[in-house]
């Protein structure tokens, strides 16, 4: 019997963070890991423990095509693609830049669906293959300040769910992940683009009572491995949930979504303005 072929995942956002955890857990598992980064030293040592690496931003559809290209080129197949890159932009839907909500959108949400678009030619040719797209807690619930990352994330869970459906039949999964707070540098970049909006006072004491809620959270962050894991356990499982929910925080939050009404929440933010 001829062996097994060496599966083969491409990832994006590898610079850091769950990405970078990411393509340790397939490496470690004994996949052919394609690591990808805007800036590719920030990729260098994942390059030097055995992954093939490739300078990737999600926004430019000409690299999203050379690299899918370059994969399949060289290693024949692609069998898992993780739509891992993104960012949060901050701001109450009032103060945020049109340019800068585009922005969101681009990374968060453009940026996976074109990966999506190049890979699932050769995937629906291989009548099989993965797709875990990393959304988050805020792909389900929504709190003030957060309408651009949330509306982008609720965004990707949309495509997602009718990505499943269109390609279940030709063998591709589709699968969401859905961490709540993970110790990585992603808050602190949330922070930074707070200089990117319009700020109003009038949202300064809602502002403020987001951020304490979001540091202790943060607290409680699980480790980027840990999502890395449940990433890996979603691309080899043969029969995948359409989600995935990662920490209890996420936990608690989805369940308190489903069980309180709207108004109850609405009531409580509106006392805090
Ligand atoms: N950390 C959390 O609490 C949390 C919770 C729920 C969901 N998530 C999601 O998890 C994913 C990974 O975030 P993280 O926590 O690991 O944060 P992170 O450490 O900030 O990593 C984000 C990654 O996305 C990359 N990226 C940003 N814009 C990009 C672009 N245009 N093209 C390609 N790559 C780009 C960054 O690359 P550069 O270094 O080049 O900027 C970085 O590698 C994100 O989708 C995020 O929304 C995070």
């Amino acid at each position: 019997m001829p062996p097994e072929p060496t599966p083969v995942v491409l990832t994006t956002g590898c610079s850091s963070g769950i990405g970078r955890a990411t393509a340790r857990r397939f490496l470690a598992a004994g996949w052919r890991v394609w690591a990808t980064s805007r800036n590719p030293a920030d990729v260098a040592e994942l390059a030097r423990e055995s992954c093939r690496t490739a300078a990737l931003d999600v926004t430019d559809a000409e690299q999203v095509d050379r690299v899918v290209d370059a994969v399949v080129e060289r290693d024949d197949r692609i069998d898992c693609l993780v739509n891992n890159a993104g960012f949060g932009q901050a701001g109450a839907v009032e103060e945020v830049p049109v340019d800068r909500l585009r922005a969101q959108f681009e990374v968060n949400v453009f940026g996976p669906v074109r990966l999506v678009q190049a890979v699932l030619p050769h995937m629906r040719a291989a009548e099989s293959g993965a797709i875990v797209n990393v959304s988050s807690l805020l792909g389900r619930v929504v709190y003030p300040t957060s309408g651009a990352y949330a509306g982008s994330k609720h965004a990707l869970e949309a495509l997602s769910d009718a990505l499943r459906m269109e390609v279940a039949g030709f063998g591709v999964d589709v699968v969401l992940v859905e961490p709540g707070a993970v110790r990585t540098g992603f808050d602190d970049r949330l922070r930074e683009t707070q200089g990117s909006v319009h700020e109003r006072p009038v949202y300064e004491r809602l502002r403020r009572v987001v951020d304490v809620a979001q540091r202790l959270s943060e607290r409680t962050a699980v480790s980027p491995d840990r999502v890395a894991d449940v990433v890996y356990e979603a691309a080899v499982s043969t029969d995948p949930e359409a989600r995935y929910v990662v920490g209890w925080d996420a936990r608690v939050a989805v369940l308190a979504d489903r069980l309180l009404p709207a108004r109850a929440t609405e009531w409580l933010y509106e006392r805090l303005v």
